[in-house]
This record gives structure tokens, C-alpha cells and sequence, in this order.
């Protein structure tokens, strides 16, 4: 049976197919560190089939070609955007954020302005939890001095970030009564963050690869969640340490349980699970 275009399943089968895959391998190991081990071939052939298609090439050798030409930027944002994986919800992984809220927050509150960082931001799950988190513990009144940037590689989610709807599944884990004081029904089974939390944030694409982060003004407390894993071992520490330059004195680092960076030799001092400080 002949299949339209659109719907040939992904498949290698040369050994130029093989080539371009490790180069494109390569390319997204050096530019934005997302390692891809060769047991994950399959799934990276298959999300690269896509974007190959979407610009009308052939194959992963005429994609590889483009990505690597130093003028298709479009090319680039869109097999970043591929190889990313996305997933986040709102409250995600409530032990760390109870500790954010019980540790953290209070400290923060000392400053006039509060600087919050979600350096891998994705679709802005994690930087309208953190405002909402803020408002519950502190009250509403920190909503004015709280500013909240994120982050993220992908141009597609740090768009829909900046829309701030979201569907019905990314709230399994919200209460029913946080949902309805900061979010408002729209369309079929979504729903859209109330302003004066949307207010609070900003979204930007950006690479942690790319080194030394651009901040004129360092944050209070950056969240780096659920994205190290996705690195070998020399970009999650050069990450952590860039991070840690853009922190201030006395600063936080939140990350997620399952991604301890106690044994990684950072200058990150351990407080509890997941929660870690520069030295004031
Ligand atoms: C699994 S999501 C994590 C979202 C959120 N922090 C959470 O814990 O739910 C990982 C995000 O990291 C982003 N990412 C991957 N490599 C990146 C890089 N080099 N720089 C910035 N963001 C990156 C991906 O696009 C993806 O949206």
C-alpha cells in the first residue's frame, strides 16, 4: 500500500541517514546541551522526520545540511524546539514547592523587589505556580514587587507561555479552589490565568547553553527543574555555576527531586531536598 507523504513512518535505513543523525546529535549536544544517548536514536529520527518534512527535505542529510548552514536560524529554532521535551504542569512535584514555600518565601519577602527566575520555563506551568505560591504564602500585596522571568529554548512554548491559557490536564495536581481564585473558564476545557497573576511574568527564549547569562540584575531564587537530566554531566555543571553567578548573595536555587546535585561539585550549599543557597 502506497502511503501519502505525510504519513511515511520514520525510518534509517543508509548509512547517510546515520550520518546526519550523529551530526545532528552532535549539534544539539554542543549548541544547547540536550544529549540524546544513541539508545534514543528512534525517538530523535522520528521528531527530526517531522521538522524535515515541515521544510520539504528528503531526508535527515538534507536537514542536516540546512541546520548546519549558519543562515537558517529557522531551521535551527525548530529542530531546538523538537528535540525538546516539554512536559510541566502546574504545582509539580509539591514536596519542593512546600519547602520553597516554607523556607524560601519568607526569606524573600525581605526584599523590596523580588526576583524569580524559571530557567527552563516551558509553557509557564512552573513561573505562574511560583507568583501563585507567592500570593498564598505572603499574601496578594507581594504580587506588585514580585517579578518573574521565564526562560526556555523553545520559541513555541514561551509563546503559549506568554498567552497564559492552558488546558484542563495541566491542573490534576491544582486545588479546585486555587484554580478558580487565580484562573478564569475560557473555550472548552481551558482556562486563562487571572491578570494579576499574568502581571507578575515575563517570558524570553533563551539557551543556558550559551554562557554567561545576560542579566544586569541578579535573581533572588532561580528554579532549574526537570532540564538537567537532559544534559551530560559538564553542561549540568556549567549550568549550575552560571546560574549561581546570576544569583545573588544569600540567593536560592530550587530544583526538582529527582534530579540531586549534591554530588556535582557546585558551589551550591545543600539545605533540603531540592533546595540549595549561595552563601550570603
Ligand atoms: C521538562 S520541561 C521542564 C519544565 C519545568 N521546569 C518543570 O519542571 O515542569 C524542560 C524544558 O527545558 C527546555 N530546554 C531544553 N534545553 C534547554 C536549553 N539548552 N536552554 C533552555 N531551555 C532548555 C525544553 O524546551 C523544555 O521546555
Amino acid at each position: 500500500m502506497n502511503l501519502p507523504a505525510f504519513e511515511t513512518p520514520p525510518h534509517r535505513t543508509t548509512a547517510s541517514e546515520d550520518a546526519a543523525l550523529a551530526r545532528i546529535r552532535g549539534w544539539l549536544s554542543e549548541r544547547c546541551g540536550i544529549y540524546y544517548p544513541a539508545r534514543k536514536d528512534a525517538l530523535l529520527a522520528q521528531r527530526l522526520w517531522r521538522v524535515a518534512r515541515s521544510f520539504g527535505h528528503a531526508d535527515l542529510a538534507q536537514l542536516s545540511e540546512a541546520l548546519l548552514s549558519t543562515s537558517r536560524t529557522d531551521v535551527q529554532l525548530a529542530v531546538m524546539h523538537a528535540a525538546s521535551t516539554n512536559h510541566t504542569y502546574f504545582f509539580r512535584e509539591p514536596e519542593v514547592l512546600k519547602s520553597f514555600a516554607m523556607t524560601v518565601l519568607p526569606d524573600l519577602a525581605r526584599h523590596g523587589e523580588i526576583r524569580i527566575w524559571s530557567a527552563a520555563a516551558s509553557t509557564g506551568d512552573e513561573a505562574y505556580t511560583i507568583a501563585i505560591l507567592a500570593a498564598e504564602t505572603l499574601g496578594p500585596e507581594v504580587l506588585s514587587r514580585l517579578r518573574i522571568l521565564g526562560t526556555d529554548i523553545s520559541e513555541p512554548v514561551v509563546a503559549r507561555a506568554e498567552i497564559g491559557v492552558f488546558p484542563a490536564r495541566q491542573f490534576a495536581q491544582t486545588d479546585a479552589a486555587v484554580l478558580k481564585r487565580y484562573f478564569e473558564p475560557t473555550g472548552i476545557e481551558q482556562y486563562r490565568v487571572r491578570d494579576q497573576i499574568r502581571a507578575t511574568c515575563t517570558f524570553r527564549r533563551m539557551n543556558l547553553k550559551a554562557q554567561p547569562y545576560p542579566f544586569s540584575k541578579r535573581f533572588n531564587a532561580v528554579f532549574c527543574r526537570n532540564i538537567l537530566y537532559y544534559f551530560e554531566q559538564p553542561d549540568q555543571v556549567a549550568t549550575l555555576e552560571a546560574i549561581y553567578d546570576s544569583t545573588e548573595p544569600g540567593g536560592w536555587l530550587v530544583t526538582s527531586v529527582t534530579e540531586s546535585i549534591r554530588d556535582l561539585s557546585t558551589r551550591w550549599q545543600p539545605v533540603c531536598t531540592g533546595i540549595y543557597r549561595k552563601p550570603a
